[in-house]
């Protein structure tokens, strides 16, 4: 009896202790060190997957948030079940000469407990707390799968579609993940009634975020945003529309969801079978898995332009790679690019459209008929620009001949709005049936003169003024081509809507703050 007393004692103790282990965090014993996987759920029932290395040495966190191609320190601690780390973005390196610094990395904080095997983390993100639950795995699961084979170079042919820059409406500029099916069918309503598809705006495309995995079969599927993304693309036909969508050579897009790696092919055949007139394919995660040269994008970019085009479905094939390995130079248009993007992402402030727009002038050359340079989407209407900044993106836009696709919400548009988009002496500009590029006629004191022939002998002529305060611009008649110079010249501007006069030799014009005053000149 005693016996049994004595080992039931320590029995229960086991238990209490066995107890006390399973039910509270045991801070003593456990060691967050390993490979972990952070899944955040985004409302449309997908996950986006954060991979972190952890090091824990007593109450000290370390390790590494897994970015490629070089991953972020994150440093912190585990202390009494609270973990608490946060990323140390590295320094950007110093400017170059007369440049200005690249402002440094927000740092993330993640606050979290640790419960049954799992991190529970907290974070805070740009549209409020994101939480995500952590579980271990195996460094493997956070590396890129391998390449895959990709295929011999070749100049794939002409499809012969955007003669001129394809002109619509993304999703992604105004509604970046929250489109959805509701929002895409009001854009086609909007697109009709209020006068753009007039206008001669025809795509809908839809941005990232559409996505979902793959079924039994490995077919793409989509989230619960598009519950039918063949229905879908019946109704903007209906409203005699076209409508694009989106992908990544990459296993995985920008914003985390499925990427077509692997299934080219099939998904090519999906989007045909779908009705989809317009696919944008963006690098992403293509560049986790492939070497960034201009042989490798392209075979890259190839493998997906043959794929649409063995479906023998008109799609227009939009590249996305921020301008990597001088795109324009010639490898866009062998892959089978219809247009490709050469610039990183525009976003809807006047520093980042001018210094994206004013930088395309030295390589509109490149650009020709089927094969236009990308300066990214229209930010005109979404409300961080004047609408002399507009003006500007307008015009400077029509001058690059760049695809003109709205990035704003076509149901709410303000007159103002309306006035820019659908100004068709710009759209004209931008349309014309001969492309000829644009070309510098002269910088100085932040006021650039721009010019481009158009294909009737006539002439467009751009004041813009990057100052701060309005400016006077000018420019001299000799610059003209041989048959304007003479008097008998009509001058006409673009954004008044009236004809003006250029009486002697110069023309001048005050011209307001990032504004511009944009002349077309022709023979009279
Ligand atoms: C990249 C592209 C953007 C947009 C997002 C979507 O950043 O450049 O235009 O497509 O991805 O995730």
């Amino acid at each position: 009896m005693r016996h049994f007393f004595r080992a039931s004692t320590s029995t229960l103790a086991l238990l209490l202790g066995c107890f006390l282990v399973g039910t509270q965090p045991s801070f003593a014993q456990t060691n967050l060190s390993g490979y972990w996987d952070a899944r955040t759920p985004n409302p449309d029932g997908t996950f986006r997957d954060t991979y972190f290395e952890i090091q824990q040495s007593g109450e000290t966190l370390s390790g590494t948030l897994i970015r490629r191609p070089n991953g972020i320190p994150i440093t912190g601690t585990f202390k009494e079940g609270a973990i608490h780390f946060v990323t140390v973005p590295p320094t950007p390196p110093p400017p170059p000469a007369g440049a200005t610094a690249r402002p440094a990395q927000r740092p993330i904080t993640f606050d979290g407990t640790y419960e049954d095997g799992k991190l529970l983390l907290q974070t805070q993100g740009r549209n409020g707390v994101m939480k995500s639950v952590a579980e271990k795995v195996t460094k493997e699961a956070t590396l890129p799968p391998a390449p895959l084979p990709l295929p011999e170079l070749k100049d794939l042919p002409d499809n012969g579609l955007a003669r001129t820059p394809p002109m619509g409406w993304n999703s992604w500029n105004k509604f970046a993940g929250r489109v959805d099916d509701a929002a895409v069918r009001g854009m086609a309503d909007a697109m009709v009634s209020s006068g753009m598809s007039k206008a001669g705006y025809v795509y809908i495309n839809i941005d990232d975020t559409w996505e979902l995995g793959r079924d039994a079969n490995g077919n793409i599927t989509t989230n619960k945003k598009f519950p039918d993304m063949k229905a879908l693309a019946d109704y903007v036909h209906s409203k005699g529309l076209k409508i694009g969508i989106y992908s990544s050579p990459g296993p995985k897009t920008c914003a985390g969801y499925e990427g077509s790696f692997g299934h080219e092919v099939q998904d090519a055949k999906t989007f045909a079978a779908w009705g989809i007139d317009y696919l944008k394919y963006d690098l992403c995660s293509g560049l986790d898995i492939y070497k960034d040269d201009a042989p490798t994008l392209q075979a890259i970019y190839q493998k997906m332009g043959q794929a649409l085009q063995e479906t023998n479905r008109p799609i227009i094939y939009s590249l996305c790679e921020y301008g990597r390995a001088s795109v324009w130079t010639g490898w866009g248009t062998k892959s089978g690019g219809n247009l490709w993007r050469t610039t990183g992402d525009i976003s809807d402030r006047w520093d980042s459209m001018e210094k994206i727009g004013f930088s395309q002038i030295k390589i509109a050359e490149y650009a020709k008929p089927g094969h236009w340079n990308d300066p990214d989407m229209l930010e005109i209407g979404n409300g961080g620009m004047t609408a002399d900044e507009y003006r500007t993106h307008m015009s400077l836009w029509s001058l690059l001949a760049a695809p003109l696709i709205a990035g704003n919400d076509l149901r709410t548009m303000t007159d103002e709005t309306k006035s820019i988009l659908m100004n068709s002496e710009t759209i004209a500009v931008d349309q014309d049936p001969e492309y000829k590029p644009v070309v510098s006629v002269s910088s100085e004191n932040k006021v650039e003169v721009l010019m481009r022939p158009l294909h009737d002998g006539s002439v467009i002529v751009g004041l813009f003024n990057r100052n701060d305060a309005p400016t006077d611009a000018q420019f001299a008649r000799s610059i003209l081509p041989a048959n304007l110079t003479g008097k008998k010249t009509k001058v006409r501007d673009l954004w008044k809507h009236e004809d003006v006069k250029l009486e002697g030799d110069t023309f001048k014009a005050t011209v307001p703050s990032h504004g511009v005053v944009l002349l077309k000149i022709s023979s009279r």
